[in-house]
């Protein structure tokens, strides 16, 4: 393990958009923010200021037909063995219901450009069987199609955002697709009454083609706009209607890509996706999910808060054509990006999750908290045993991850008003990764409850926060707490339980002053009364 070296450095964060630093008279001189000793942090809650919605919609889940995240984790059709309503299974229903899941992104991903609808309908022993090129190639059998989406989508009281194939579909293709779904009247809704649905589906998001920059199409950004405009110019939502055309936005810091998208198809789309993965070492991933020192603990979280960096990176340039924020950025696939767990198909990007993933998780709801006025949907990728996921399930059983959990403490945050945050850390390091010690995001729920959640990144010591809380008297603060004692500790079937949120006790107030001891790596979420 690399030997831990701290810095005396703060972090002033400005959890609002943009960083503000007050200056002196003396613009060439900074006033220095008071520097928080180790092991504390002061975070500021300006109430008095409130910002835009953490719109639900950052909650989406992503269900890709890659690995065992749709066959097996989620349908598991007429297997006795496990119970299921309409195909798909009751104990990982359940789980994502507590959820609350707004919006479930399908069938990919990479998927998605090389899916046909009409493969998917009519019975299904007469559906074609297909190989899944991009995922382990391995057969898809096409039993889960537009009709069993839409059932899961009904089951889970979530709202659809179908994927669209610009990569091998036509327009026309793609028009037809999404005439079948939504048409109350025609022959393509007499088809889709003759299988079994005469009512039209909701379609609120439909997305115009996924990661045209690579397996999408490998296009160049001028060609991806284009067809971008082309295919948009056919996603028609029947009169009375409205459909969220999502374009495929960039990869990582390309912001080059944002910027052609968003100067040549703004007139044609809503919202231009961003796709980031935490990839501890970098592209292809290669570290393991669970077999981890501090120096990839703080590598991964350090990875994580890059995030923060690239949305500004994005926002910029779209604030250069669209200032009034009509157009979302959607930050539609995120998630932590590891080795395959040992013995897997690597092309099933099955892995473990780990208390370390709860913290990446957290991070980042922090994050797309600062960012609301332009984020208003996210997806981290995936539900089910594919990649940073929710449930993890092997035949029968089931078993909930640290990220699970961390939905969970945050899921008051939907459609809540974000209050920003000032945040004055001391830097955690280790290794060569530094990274801000606590992360912070807080919101007054829809309840009128405020939720303030916080990270500790430190694995090994404690931090005292004081929150000062500007425009807000709290009342009696309780929260939530999800740690444990090694960095590496994970859920499995055996020993389902081993991280789970507990009762946090740490939390005093005093006036408008709250103190708060965040155990070492852990997330906290208090609810102020
Ligand atoms: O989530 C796995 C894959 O990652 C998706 O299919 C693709 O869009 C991305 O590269």
């Amino acid at each position: 393990m690399l030997k831990v070296c701290r810095r005396l450095a703060t972090a002033l964060l400005l959890a609002t958009a943009p960083v503000a630093v007050a200056h002196a008279q003396d613009a060439q001189r900074p006033v220095m923010a008071p520097v928080p000793a180790q092991g504390t942090a002061a975070i500021t809650v300006r109430a008095d200021t409130p910002g835009p919605v953490y719109d639900k919609r950052i909650f989406t889940q992503f269900a890709e037909h890659l690995g065992t995240g749709i066959y097996g984790g989620l349908w598991v059709g007429n297997d006795r063995a496990i119970p299921s309503t309409r195909g798909f299974r009751n104990d990982v229903l359940a789980a994502l219901r507590e959820l609350r899941v707004p919006v479930v992104r399908w069938p990919g991903g990479c998927f998605a450009d090389e899916y046909h609808w009409r493969e998917g309908i009519g019975p299904r022993r007469d559906r074609p069987v297909k190989i899944n090129t991009h995922w382990g190639g391995v057969e898809e059998p096409n039993t889960v199609g537009t009709h069993e989406f839409m059932d899961l989508v009904e089951l889970l009281g979530a709202e659809a955002y179908v994927a669209g194939n610009v990569g091998n579909g036509t327009p026309q293709e793609m028009a037809e697709w999404i005439e079948y779904m939504t048409s109350p009247a025609g022959s393509l809704a007499e088809e889709r009454a003759r299988n079994g649905h005469p009512e039209p589906w909701a379609v609120p998001y439909f997305g115009v083609g996924n990661e045209l920059w690579g397996c999408g199409g490998n296009m160049r950004p001028e060609y991806a706009a284009d067809l971008t405009r082309r295919y948009a110019t056919f996603i028609k939502a029947p009169q009375g209607t409205r459909i969220i055309k999502i374009a495929a936005g960039a990869n990582n810091d390309d912001a080059n890509w944002t910027e052609v998208l968003i100067r040549e198809a703004s007139r044609q789309i809503d919202a231009l996706s961003l796709h980031y993965y935490t990839v501890p070492g970098g592209w292809p991933p290669r570290a393991s999910a669970t077999q981890f020192g501090e120096d990839k603990w703080a590598l991964t979280l350090a990875a994580a808060n890059r995030m923060d960096e690239l949305i500004t990176q994005h926002t910029d340039v779209m604030d250069k054509y669209d200032p009034e924020k009509r157009i979302w950025l959607a930050v539609d696939e995120w998630g932590t990006w590891y080795a395959g767990d040992p013995g897997t198909n690597p092309g099933f990007l099955r892995q473990q999750n780990t208390l370390r993933d709860a913290l990446v998780a957290a991070i980042h709801l922090n994050i797309f908290a600062k960012h609301a006025d332009r984020v208003k949907m996210t997806a981290i990728a995936q539900m089910v045993n594919v990649l940073q996921a929710m449930i993890l399930t092997d035949g029968p059983k089931m078993v909930l991850t640290p990220t699970y959990h961390v939905f969970h403490m945050y899921r008051d945050y939907m459609d809540g008003t974000v209050l920003p945050v000032e945040i004055q850390s001391p830097y955690y390091n280790a290794g060569p990764s530094t990274l801000p010690t606590v992360s912070a995001s807080a919101v007054r729920g829809k309840d009128g409850v405020v939720h303030v959640g916080l990270t500790n990144a430190d694995p090994d010591q404690p931090s005292t926060v004081t929150i000062r809380m500007q425009g807000v008297t709290p009342g009696a603060v309780s929260g939530m707490v999800l740690t444990a004692d090694e960095m590496t500790a994970l859920n499995t079937f055996d020993a389902p339980e081993a991280v789970q949120p507990a009762t946090f006790n740490g939390a005093t107030v005093q006036g408008d002053t709250l103190t708060v001891t965040l155990p070492a790596k852990s997330v906290v979420m208090l609810d102020l009364r």
